[in-house]
């Protein structure tokens, strides 16, 4: 059984989703939800799906990325993870926590990457004038929204749509594309899967 510790920043959406897919044959199991925002929506969401939450704020470290980290792995290893998934988890990561967990952590970006790594994804793929948006579940390496892609699901860019638009229109792709590449790469597949 693989055990899967989940971080985020915010709402949680996709956390809802991973927890909510591994059950029965899966093959893992969520041992804890952890944030760096103590406000963030997810951590309530987690508490009421039963999975165990910590809280790590980033806020009284200042600058020092170092020692927020250390202080994240400290908690997240008392759960005893196999695998982390970013998910929605908005500080970036340096190579030091990075490197504990190569090629054990995922990561949800919502662009067809390499295309928009980095923020403002829907917006810079409406400027550009892309025909076709997109989710990218990749493994996390210490270059920013890179590393093995193991899954991509694309979504057509309608005329009209705004960031609002297509951003509820990519992020019910990745409720649809995460679980699948987690159930996947749980079960020894490192092949890239692709939903239209
Ligand atoms: C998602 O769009 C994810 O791709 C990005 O942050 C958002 C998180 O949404 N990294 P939620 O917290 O899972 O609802």
């Amino acid at each position: 059984m693989t055990r899967v510790a989940i971080l985020l920043s915010g709402g949680g959406s996709n956390m809802v989703k991973l927890v909510e897919s591994m059950v029965g044959d899966h093959p893992a199991r969520p041992v804890l939800v952890v944030s760096n925002d103590p406000a963030a929506g997810g951590l309530v969401r987690a508490a009421e799906l039963g999975v165990p939450t910590a809280v790590v704020d980033h806020r009284p470290f200042h600058a020092d990325r170092a020692a927020f980290e250390t202080a994240l792995h400290g908690e997240i290893i008392k759960a005893g993870p196999d695998l982390l998934c970013l998910a929605g988890f908005m500080r970036i990561l340096t190579p030091g926590f990075i490197d504990r967990w190569a090629g054990r952590m995922l990561n949800i970006h919502p662009s067809l990457l390499p295309d928009y790594r980095g923020l403002h994804t829907h917006a810079r793929a409406l400027e550009a004038g892309d025909s076709e948006a997109g989710c990218t579940v990749h493994e996390v390496t210490a270059e920013l929204d890179d590393g093995p892609v193991l899954g991509q699901a694309r979504v057509p860019i309608c005329p009209g749509d705004t960031a609002k638009t297509l951003s509820t229109r990519v992020l019910a792709a990745e409720h649809r594309l995460y679980p699948l590449v987690l159930r996947r790469f749980c079960e020894g597949h490192r092949d890239p899967v692709s939903l239209a």
